[in-house]
């Protein structure tokens, strides 16, 4: 089982600065994510909470069955030690998602608390984003048992977003 965790602001991704992050809406997202699971034999299970507490209860009581974290915790990204700790409890690698070029927006969001506990991050391409960093955690999980046939390869869905680029960010 595969989790994927959006935090604060992502239940309004459709309609929240479109112009920075697109038209794909979160149930669009948790559709793209359990199709390209399920190409893999792996179920989803998500959460999008504004709340903190309710992200770190979740990835606490789901540990021992998760195989990989996809994560988006918007602005606890920036924030959150504690987002940060619990990642680092689980027994499963973590991939962290930003929609946006974080790196080439206001500097406060190039610091990022939670990256260094993840594997890795998919940053600033969009929806698709969730889609690379499900395949990523799939295939690692391919790898492990060996021997089995590859799975169908999932229709990638279309980039809707332009790169964000200039801001404020000044190098
Ligand atoms: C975000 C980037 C964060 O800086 C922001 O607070 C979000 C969304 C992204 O996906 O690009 O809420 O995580």
């Amino acid at each position: 089982m595969i989790l994927l965790v959006n935090g604060p602001n992502l239940n309004l991704l459709g309609e929240r600065e479109p112009e920075v992050y697109g038209s794909t809406t979160l149930p669009d997202i948790e559709k793209m994510v359990e199709e390209a699971c399920a190409a893999y034999g792996q179920s989803v299970k998500a959460i999008q909470s504004n709340y903190e507490g309710a992200l770190l209860d979740f990835l606490q009581e789901n540990r021992r069955e998760a195989k990989g974290v996809i994560i988006n915790p918007g602005a606890l990204s920036h924030t959150s030690r504690a987002l940060h700790d619990c990642l680092k409890a689980l027994p499963c690698p973590s991939v962290e998602v930003h929609i946006s070029n974080v790196h080439a927006r206001e500097a406060w969001r190039r610091r990022d608390l939670v990256a260094p506990a993840t594997r890795g991050q998919v940053v600033g391409l969009g929806a698709t984003g969730y889609y690379f960093a499900a395949v990523w955690l799939c295939s690692q999980l391919g790898e492990q048992s060996a021997g089995e046939e590859a799975p169908e390869a999932v229709d990638l869905p279309p980039a809707d977003l332009e790169p964000v680029v200039g801001g404020d960010y000044e190098g």
